[in-house]
């Protein structure tokens, strides 16, 4: 695997398969890599011949209150896991090569940004749809994954390709999860042992939630429910939400395979998310 940190030679590589008609696959992260981001690089093994990682913690997609500082970094074992999956090319730009002095564009993809995460986390949504730009613009993958974990980031990402008329097919995986239904997360390494324990409230809540609305229950009463069990947990909860699955506008009733139940909560200092279909 080569490992390419400025523009150039990330250039260079990618015109030589290009021009042998090869197709090129992005997946992009942030690192501290685990099964659901190899879960990615597995799917985009099989979808292309070429596969490109980033990884670049991306200052831009942080809140003020965040945790970019002590976002964990992995370098040499992730380069290690990506090595070993057979991945052609990690893309680790320094931050002054995707965000030169003076830089000052920004992408601001209105409406599905706003709601949820976006109204939790004001301005997070501009950053990944600005740094998923110009990660499509200098790797110009044929195709790029992201995961279901983040299943408000891919509707953004979604809405900007068609928008912009980005020549990039976007494929979603599956959210993977440990054993008990956590969902993988580089953020789970914050938690301590007695919080990951409690921790699995959340899957629970959702799935619970999930089951009683496509039963027919009400949805204010599921949704109720689903914030009591997490409570119960410890949970600090953002929010508990039914929405539609594309333009993530809250949903008041349930419409089958239309739906998706989202949440954010907090677990002492560490932030989860989650989310499921509602079939
Ligand atoms: P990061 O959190 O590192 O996630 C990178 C990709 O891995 C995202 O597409 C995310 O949805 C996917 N992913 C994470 N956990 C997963 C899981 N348990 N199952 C399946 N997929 C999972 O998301 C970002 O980085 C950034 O916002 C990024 C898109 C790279 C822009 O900076």
């Amino acid at each position: 695997m080569q490992t390419v940190r400025q523009l150039e030679d990330l250039r260079e590589a990618t015109a030589a398969w290009r021009q042998a008609g090869e197709r090129i696959a992005l997946v992009p992260t942030m690192g501290a890599l685990h099964d659901g981001h190899m879960a990615l690089v597995e799917a985009a093994k099989r979808a292309a011949n070429r596969v490109v990682v980033s990884i670049f913690v991306n200052p831009k997609q942080f809140g003020a209150n965040e945790d970019l500082a002590k976002y964990p970094r992995k370098e040499a074992a992730d380069s290690r896991m990506l090595t070993g999956a057979g991945v052609d090319l990690l893309w680790m730009p320094p931050v002054e090569v995707v965000y030169p002095e003076g830089f000052a564009t920004n992408i601001s993809v209105s409406g599905v940004s706003a709601l949820l995460e976006g109204a939790h986390r004001p301005g997070h949504f501009d950053g990944v749809a600005t740094v998923v730009s110009k990660l499509f613009n200098q790797v110009q993958p044929d195709i790029a994954l992201f995961g279901e974990k983040d299943w408000q980031q891919l509707a953004v990402i979604r809405r900007m390709t068609t928008d912009l008329n980005l020549a990039v097919e976007i494929q979603s995986v599956l959210t993977q999860r440990e054993d008990d239904g956590l969902a993988l997360s580089s953020r789970n390494a914050y938690l301590m042992p007695e919080e990951r324990a409690k921790a699995v409230a959340l899957p629970r809540a959702l799935g619970a939630a999930a089951k009683a609305i496509t039963d027919g229950g009400d949805v204010e009463a599921a949704l109720a429910q689903a914030r009591e069990t997490l409570a119960a947990a410890g949970f600090e909860t953002d929010y508990v939400a039914l929405a539609d699955a594309e333009t993530l506008e809250p949903a008041t009733a349930y419409a089958p395979g239309k739906l998706r139940l989202l949440a954010a909560a907090r677990l002492g200092a560490t932030r989860l998310i989650d989310n499921i279909a509602v079939p």
